[in-house]
């Protein structure tokens, strides 16, 4: 059985080359996960050491599995249900094959409260626009703002009209396009920021807190923490990176893709820090409470930090304005993965494909909104139901679409067969990392996350 398809023949959109290919996948990568969850779990989990462990993470097991599901999309150019069956269906291995559903599945349940957040990004921006900032220091101003029942749905609206839009223009002239647009200015946003934030005084004492290791809050948490966030940041086991690849062109290096990639969203996941970190330890004498204040980090922690520092209001719109273009990149990406997978399976056209998605992130979006309000009596475990989605796409599914992408590989397709997909662009100096990775370190590692995650998640480990 053929799984190449020629790429003159292909009706299939492709990224432009080298540089389109990059951008969208870099557009993917840097998102919310990089700006407030890096920071924030840096600094819980001993900061420097954090670091280093995620560090050597991204540059083995990271590596692997953005360069495993890109060649596997480029090999099939199918999405992620296709890509899986290519290859498992004809072994009747059905185990392997929910691989490629759940991989389908992940992003179709992030976009509904990907975007409720985005809506929300959007009203800070507006709000900082119209000069608004005293109000939005105010404790009070989130919560009131997330519990009412209309406002944060209309915002939803507007973010997930502007995720359509792109998606409606193409593979090329939408999605790459936005990301060749948005990401230059959100890195130049991103270091003005960061150097804004690092160069007011006393912010030292957070520069430090943030890089010096400390041994003592070493734990597997640290390790299990520090993968769940890879995964989150690089857009692994979500089905993206197989729909990306599945529009690369075969003279495109994976392998130096993948560098560049690893390299843009560790240096944004980095300059995150670098803004946040001292500027909250300024504002607060660095108290734990207020650095690890998690998703009230953003939006309740901030506003007031900007509006104690001079410029409050233009550094706070400089801010939204970099999360806005990180989280549309990341969106447009998380949607591109669901109507590609509509239009592979049930032979739609991109626009009805966009529009069915459009539905599914409104019916799925309003009751994650009213979690915050109407109803906030549904709660598992504390958890809202943006909480509880947010935990099953990330922590349980998207770590259990991964070992089965490692198992598909390693197992069945071979490891060989996609190490050539990948060689026929690439000198593949890390290929021995790659094997390791794909064949024992992955399929352990994974099965460790999964299992902390279930236990933490049952309250048998601390998080
Ligand atoms: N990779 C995306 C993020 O970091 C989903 O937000």
């Amino acid at each position: 059985m053929s799984t190449e398809t020629s790429e003159k023949n292909t009706a299939r959109g492709l990224f432009s080359g080298h540089i389109g290919f990059i951008l969208a996948v870099a557009g993917s990568a840097v998102g919310l996960g990089n700006i407030w969850r890096f920071p924030y779990l840096t600094a819980k989990y001993g900061g420097g050491i954090f670091l280093l462990v995620y560090l050597i993470l991204m540059l083995t097991f990271g590596f692997a599995l953005i360069a495993a599901e890109t060649a596997l999309g480029r090999k099939t150019r199918l999405s992620p249900i296709g890509a899986f069956r290519a290859f498992s269906g004809f072994r009747h291995n059905k185990f392997l094959m929910t691989g490629g559903f759940i991989n389908a599945v992940v992003p179709m349940i992030i976009l509904p409260y990907y975007c409720l957040i985005g809506g929300w990004i959007i009203k800070f921006l507006f709000e900082y626009l119209c000069g608004n900032s005293a109000a939005m220091a105010e404790s009070s101003f989130f919560g009131g703002f997330i519990s009412s029942a209309c406002e944060p749905i209309i915002w939803h609206l507007i973010f997930l009209g502007f995720t359509a839009f792109i998606i409606l223009r193409g593979v090329e002239g939408g999605v790459e396009k936005a990301s060749r647009i948005m990401m230059p200015i959100l890195l130049i946003l991103a270091v003005f920021v960061s150097i804004y934030s690092m160069t007011r005084p006393g912010a030292g004492a957070g520069i430090a807190y943030y890089l010096v290791p400390d041994f003592s809050k070493f734990s597997i948490m640290t390790v299990v923490a520090a993968c769940g966030q890879l995964f989150f940041s690089l857009s692994i086991g979500m089905g993206i990176l197989i729909t990306y690849g599945s529009y690369m062109r075969k003279n495109v290096d994976i392998e130096a893709a993948t560098g560049r990639i690893e390299l843009v969203d560790t240096f944004v996941a980095l300059l995150a820090g670098f803004m946040i970190i001292p500027a909250v330890f300024v504002f607060s004498g660095g108290s734990a409470e207020a650095l690890n204040a998690g998703a009230g980090l953003m939006f309740i922690t901030l506003p007031k930090v900007f509006e104690s520092m001079g410029w409050g209001g233009f550094i706070g719109f400089a801010f939204f304005l970099m999360v806005f273009f990180a989280a549309l990149t990341s969106n447009v990406s998380i949607m591109e993965t669901c109507v590609s997978t509509l239009s592979d399976e049930l032979h739609l056209s991109r626009r009805t494909a966009t529009m069915i998605m459009f539905g599914e992130a409104i019916v799925l979006g309003v009751p994650c909104s009213l979690g915050f309000g109407p109803l906030d009596f549904i709660s598992l475990g504390g958890m809202s139901i943006l909480d509880m989605m947010d935990f099953l796409a990330g922590s349980m599914l998207c770590p259990f679409a991964a070992l089965l992408t490692c198992l598909l590989i390693g197992r069945v397709i071979g490891v060989d067969v996609v190490a050539n997909e990948i060689k026929q662009s690439s000198p593949f100096k890390r290929e021995g990392v790659f094997r390791a990775c794909i064949r024992t370190f992955g399929p352990i590692i994974l099965l460790i996350v999964s299992v902390s995650s279930m236990a933490a998640a049952l309250g048998f480990i601390k998080i």
